[in-house]
């Protein structure tokens, strides 16, 4: 085994503050995440999670909470112990109250002291932010009236913001500003979770530690790159924040393009967490797309998993004439060598036929499409190389084959979410799985034309694979969308 960093060490004690405690992603992602860390006893001995908000009770809160392990959560499929289980509740602490109010803030922060009093230390405090975009200007106003944001008395305080950050560069600048006004730099960690994905960082090993692979990533062997991440379930209950928000922003601004900035960039010039947010950030700005190459596409009424479900304008909450977006395609070019007449497929979206993300490279060959190497993010995590193969017998007839590493096989006990390692980095202060603002605006510097110079909504059937136009943007330039392989790494 080759040990090239050390763990994270996170032995300090501290006060996780959840701003959002009743919100879905607390119950789909954070909840889960903070379980595995007490199930993995990777908690210091003194620390306190404090979940905030206005809708629960106490009471309700506890069923809420004890609901989001033991319930069909997509996130969190893996039974619970009861010991871990009850170690994490008697560090729990429900605090309700209304985020938009100043002496919400100042009420919560006599609160911490006592906690501090009573044994948890709380001069370290790691707010989590998983509020509606919208009050951001009220909650960071009353934080800063408060004093929460100060660090107190030798201890840390650090703030984690979710992605999507603004609506677009002037709303990202703006919200930056805002931050920055109340946190400095080295406190705020912006997160896009897909940078926590174990399969995301592995690219880079796979990439810069396998030399025999990086050498064939670029333009003189491949044809193209594609990426997929079709989700097969709908909005669920964020009706509203979709409507505000649509697919592209919602995970192409963050999700899409880390994966292309990971699949794409250059060697970072040093071993630095500062070099390896600088090569992805390098990428992302010489990225570009033509607004005419993007299909927008929503869902309509149709069948999924076996399932009958509305389309998506049927959906809670959501205008019965709506042109938002549920799923896009775009192909988009890189402006630097490496990946010269290299373009990308990208194409994402919600209640499609089938939940899979994957990164396809698709090498130049007789045909296209015989040799691919895919690396699967999500289900069934691996690395793949299609090749062609001699079928055994007296003639020449050659079979596509698979070559994989599946992460099942070699790791079967280890199961690392993103929000746990990214919490675990976040309470140890390490910020490499985090974006910075400069890459948040490139980011939005990439979507922003795309979004103002938009092409009319297009409509597929709910469980299909998309709209016709998402097949023609790739079929007018000779090639296909890669189906992913159902066999892969089902092992
Ligand atoms: N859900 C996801 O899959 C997902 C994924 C990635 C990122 N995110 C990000 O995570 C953040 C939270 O998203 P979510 O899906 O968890 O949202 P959500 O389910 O609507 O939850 C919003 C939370 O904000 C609280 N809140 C406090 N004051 C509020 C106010 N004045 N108005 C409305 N809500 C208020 C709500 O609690 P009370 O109503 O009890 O006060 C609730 O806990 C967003 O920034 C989103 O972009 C979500």
């Amino acid at each position: 085994m080759i040990v090239i960093t050390q763990q994270n060490v996170f032995n300090v004690p501290f006060s996780f503050i959840i701003f959002g405690g009743s919100g879905d992603n607390s119950y789909q992602k954070i909840y889960p995440a903070l379980y595995d860390i007490a199930e993995k006893k990777m908690f210091p001995e003194n620390f306190a999670i404090i979940a905030t908000g206005r809708r629960y009770s106490e009471e309700e809160f506890s069923a809420f909470f004890q609901h989001s392990l033991t319930s069909d959560n997509r996130h969190h499929k893996h039974s619970i112990d009861s010991d871990s289980f009850k170690f994490l509740k008697s560090h729990m602490y429900f605090f309700p109250g209304d985020n938009t109010k100043l002496s919400f803030y100042k009420d919560l922060d006599r609160y911490l002291d006592k906690l501090g009093s009573e044994g948890f230390h709380s001069n370290n405090r790691l707010f989590y932010l998983g509020l509606p975009q919208s009050i951001y200007p009220t909650v960071f106003k009353n934080v800063k009236k408060s004093g929460l944001n100060k660090s107190r008395l030798g201890g840390w305080t650090r703030i984690m913001i979710e992605k999507p950050i603004g609506y677009d560069v002037a709303s990202a600048r703006r919200y930056d500003k805002m931050f920055l006004d109340t946190f400095s730099e080295e406190q705020i960690f912006r997160l896009d979770h897909y940078l926590g994905k174990e399969t995301l960082e592995n690219i880079l090993s796979f990439r810069f530690d396998n030399n025999i692979f990086e050498n064939l990533l670029h333009a003189g062997y491949l044809d193209h790159i594609q990426i997929s991440a079709p989700e097969n379930f709908g909005i669920g209950k964020r009706g509203k924040f979709y409507e505000e928000t649509g697919a592209l922003k919602d995970v192409g601004q963050n999700h899409i393009l880390q994966m292309i900035a990971l699949a794409t960039m250059e060697r970072p010039r040093g071993d630095t967490d500062k070099e390896l947010v600088r090569s992805r950030i390098d990428l992302i700005k010489n990225l570009s797309a033509k607004p005419a190459d993007v299909v927008f596409g929503q869902y309509t009424d149709g069948e999924v998993d076996g399932k009958k479900v509305v389309g998506y304008r049927d959906e809670e909450s959501v205008d019965p004439d709506s042109e938002v977006e549920t799923f896009f395609a775009f192909k988009a070019h890189f402006k630097h060598d490496r990946f010269k007449n290299v373009p990308i497929y990208v194409r994402a979206g919600k209640q499609m036929t089938t939940w899979v993300t994957e990164i396809n490279y698709v090498f130049k060959s007789h045909n296209i499409g015989d040799n691919v190497l895919t690396i699967r993010i999500q289900p069934n995590e691996g690395v793949g190389l299609k090749i062609l193969t001699k079928k055994p017998g007296y003639a020449k007839v050659l079979e596509p084959t698979l070559m994989q590493f599946c992460y099942k096989h070699y790791f079967p006990e280890e199961t690392f979410d993103a929000y746990e390692k990214l919490l675990q980095d976040a309470f140890a202060g390490k910020r490499t799985s985090f974006n910075t603002s400069e890459e948040v605006e490139a980011e939005w510097q990439f979507i922003d034309p795309l979004v103002k110079n938009r092409t009319p909504i297009t409509f597929h059937k709910a469980g299909s694979w998309g709209p016709k136009e998402a097949f023609d943007l790739i079929e007018y330039d000779g090639r296909n969308w890669i189906e992913p392989y159902a066999a892969f790494c089902q092992i």
